[in-house]
């Protein structure tokens, strides 16, 4: 059986046979199903140009493998986990740009994603992003970046280890322009947070029967909202690699988010001062910028937290198409507004999804607001850049008149993560009511450091250099 990218049916990776079992074998962890990365090593990486350069280069990458496992081992360890608690290893992943394709001497068989080729730092990317100029990136992010290598595990002595062998493989030519740790993030309850204080990485597109049936029978259910999503929004054929029937790869964004917690705290109280929010409610007001409370509770499902156990997922905007509950321009609302943006059908429009992979940087003490140094490593895996990331950016984060509704005020810019002009919004008083007052926006509190549009290549074609 061929790998079919468009069906309807989600794979069972524990059935998959054939050329579906080979893709498994040959596709890269952490695609298909975050990898478990609560520690997290990230080193930005180039190589030195001619042949030399590109000679160690290939071995570098070539060596790597033996570090690495594929999709399929990766998932039979959450398995093994699951059945005896037994530890999984660390993960180790890699990708490519467009520049470092080149470098390798490969400039025939790049993959062919214009934005891919084009890269983060390319004006139209700058412009649909409304990402800050380059200059006032992270020095290691305004150079010419070639390949990212990713070092994760539960824990962080395995994670050290691990990146020490890939440190070990580095030879001379090989500049390591950045490094990035991870660290997650968690609330009194053990929950993996983000740095403003919000449960992360609830709401994920699903591609596996396994972790859809998971989803079903542990925990709220998939019967409004259906996470699920055909490989063809993952995988992409490797271009560069021995059998493109079975040797799939990933378009692999990252962006260095910093969070400014001093910034956001304050925007919450000065939205739930301007809303004359009382006592119980003023929770309300930082819920209606994510579009969850801190706890995960939708806030389009109830007013206020408490629906965390499980946190819960299985929820559209339909009893809510006058943002009376959820307003339109919270974070959530804007980057998955499930069925409700009013321009496309509600299929097409879940096509703009991605798999997050993120991860929590910078340390913290108990009660502090920093106002730099900590954030979010953005990451997620796509197959179309222009039609996932930077369509969700743009079109929907950036975008004031993003969801279309009746009433004449726009929802203005994603409360979290939009860029550009800031025009103020309108707010619910009260949770599902319809007295709203205009407010202004609040400031922009997370800012764009640095980032990247990197291939992860398939196993083989690795295995080949
Ligand atoms: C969900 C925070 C950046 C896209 C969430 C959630 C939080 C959050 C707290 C709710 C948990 C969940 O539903 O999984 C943040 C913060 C960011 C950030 C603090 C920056 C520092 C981004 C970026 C994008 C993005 C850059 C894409 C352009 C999404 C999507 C969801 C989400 C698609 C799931 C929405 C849903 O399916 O309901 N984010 N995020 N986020 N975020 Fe972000």
């Amino acid at each position: 059986m061929p790998v079919e990218l468009n069906d309807t049916v989600p794979l069972s990776w524990k059935n998959a046979t054939g050329d579906n079992e080979t893709m498994l074998q040959n596709l890269q962890a952490n695609i298909l199903k975050g990898h478990v990365r609560d520690r997290l090593h990230i080193l930005l990486l180039q190589f030195a140009e001619g042949p030399e350069g590109a000679a160690e280069a290939r071995a570098f990458l070539a060596g790597l493998v033996p570090l690495m496992k594929s999709a399929k081992t990766a998932l039979e360890e959450v398995e093994a986990f699951k059945q005896h608690g037994s530890k999984g290893t660390p993960y180790v992943g890699v990708g490519l740009t467009n520049a470092g394709y080149g470098r390798l001497g490969l400039t025939s068989a790049v993959p062919s994603d214009p934005v891919f080729q084009r890269g983060m730092r390319h004006p139209d990317s700058l412009t649909n992003l409304k990402d800050p100029d380059p200059t006032q990136w992270e020095a290691g992010y305004q150079q010419e970046i070639h390949a990212v290598v990713l070092v994760g595990d539960a824990d962080s002595s395995p994670a050290d280890a691990r990146l020490a062998e890939v440190e070990a493989l580095l030879t001379g030519s090989i500049t390591v322009l950045a490094r990035e740790t991870g660290k997650t993030q968690h609330d009194a309850a053990g929950r993996g947070i983000e740095h403003f204080g919000y449960v992360d990485g609830r709401s994920l597109p699903l591609f596996l029967t396994e972790d859809l049936d998971a989803e079903r029978d542990t925990l709220d259910g998939t019967s409004v909202w259906n996470p699920f999503l055909p490989l063809g929004r993952v995988l992409v054929t490797d271009p560069a690699a021995p059998n493109p029937g079975t040797d799939f790869g990933s378009y692999f964004v990252l962006r260095k988010l910093e969070q400014n917690v001093r910034a956001f705290k304050a925007a919450e109280e000065a939205l739930a001062t301007a809303l004359k929010l009382d006592n119980n409610d003023r929770e309300r007001a930082g819920a209606m910028l994510v579009g969850r409370f801190r706890d995960g509770t939708p806030l389009t499902l109830q007013a206020e937290d408490g629906a965390d156990k499980p946190v819960m997922n299985d929820f559209t905007y339909a009893s809510d198409t006058v943002a009376h509950k959820c307003p339109f321009q919270a974070h959530i609302r804007k980057t998955n507004p499930r069925g409700s943006g009013g321009f496309e059908t509600p299929d097409e429009e879940k096509l703009h999804l991605l798999a997050r992979r993120g991860q929590t940087y910078g340390e913290r003490t108990e009660g502090d607001e920093p106002e730099s140094g900590v954030g979010l490593l953005f990451m997620a895996f796509n197959s179309e850049l222009g039609q996932q990331f930077e369509f969700m950016q743009r079109m929907w984060a950036n975008n004031s008149g993003f969801p279309k509704h009746d009433a004449a005020a726009q929802p203005g810019l994603d409360a979290v993560i939009g860029q550009g002009d800031r025009p103020s919004q309108t707010w619910p008083r009260a949770w599902g009511n319809d007295e709203t007052q205009e407010v202004p926006a609040p400031v922009q509190a997370v800012t764009m450091k640095g980032g990247e549009y990197f291939f992860m290549p398939s196993l083989p074609f690795l295995r080949s250099l």
